[in-house]
């Protein structure tokens, strides 16, 4: 497994992989990798013949009250669980990946406006920022993202296509825990009591969704009832809860199989946990 310092070092690696033949797919992470992590590596092993994982905890992305200094970076860990993936190479470039005097952003203006884009300002111009860098530093055939970061993924998708990358985005279902939490690397941040509670989040989602299996399609009975399972965990401070379509991420009056999304956000403690499932 080749270890990757900076765009150059990358560079150098994915061509010697080209040369030898192989395709190129890429995960994009912050590190503190997990279990969902790891099947986003799996998936990137069966869409490429080499896989690149870069590992970056993007400043552009946090906000100034947000937990940039303290998210855990356990990188030696991180090499371990990539090398047990069979992981080609890593790229973990250093805070010279945005250069001095660094003036160049991406904003998509539509996809990237409500839900978490309207509590987490700057957020979404910081990912797709850092998501093109890296998309123009490695030139993956392939590049994977999760569902569980369900705007995250839609803008990115609206970027590459209105910029014309040449790269296709692949999608990867949301890894959850025994009890249904969507896998995060901020749950570890999470005290035991709020753990045990944040079980409460995905089992509103689920509610929603057997409504609609029952065949309720008004977002407004469905959120009704998803907010209020979610009121029963009086820990639990809402955000947001919507109901949207996946691509525009526009709220919906009713739902449409297959293009509508139930998605949510909130606090346990000072954890803030975002969620979302097909309906
Ligand atoms: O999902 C993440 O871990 C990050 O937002 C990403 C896509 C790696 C960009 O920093």
């Amino acid at each position: 497994m080749v270890i990757a310092r900076n765009v150059a070092e990358l560079r150098l690696a994915v061509a010697a992989a080209r040369k030898a033949g192989k395709t190129i797919g890429l995960v994009p992470t912050m590190g503190c990798l997990h279990a969902g992590h790891l099947a986003l590596v799996d998936l990137a092993r069966r869409e490429a013949t080499c896989c690149v994982v870069s590992i970056f905890v993007n400043p552009s992305q946090f906000g100034p009250k947000e937990d940039f200094s303290k998210y855990p970076r356990p990188f030696e860990e991180d090499c371990r669980l990539c090398e047990g993936r069979v992981v080609d190479i890593i790229f973990a470039p250093g805070s010279d990946f945005y250069p001095a005097e660094y003036s160049t952003w991406v904003n998509e203006d539509a996809v990237s406006s409500g839900l978490c884009g309207e509590f987490r300002p700057g957020h979404f111009r910081g990912v797709a920022t850092v998501v093109l860098k890296l998309l123009n530093s490695c030139s993956p055939d392939v590049a994977i993202f999760g569902r569980k970061d369900l705007q995250q993924l839609a803008v990115i998708q609206r970027m590459v296509r209105d910029l014309d990358v040449p790269v296709r985005i692949v999608a990867a279902p949301t890894e959850r825990e025994a009890d249904g939490l969507a896998m995060s690397s901020r749950n570890r941040y999470l005290a035991p009591e709020d753990r045990a509670r944040a079980r409460v989040i995905s089992e509103a989602l689920r509610r929603a969704q057997a409504l609609v299996v029952a065949g309720e399609c008004q977002a407004s009975v469905l959120l009704a009832a998803a907010t209020r399972q979610l009121a029963d965990e009086t820990a639990f401070r809402l955000q947001y809860i919507t109901i949207v379509d996946r691509e525009t991420m526009r709220p919906v009056d009713k739902v449409t199989r297959g293009a509508s999304v139930i998605a949510v956000a909130g606090f346990l403690g000072e954890t803030r946990l975002i969620d979302n499932v097909d309906l």
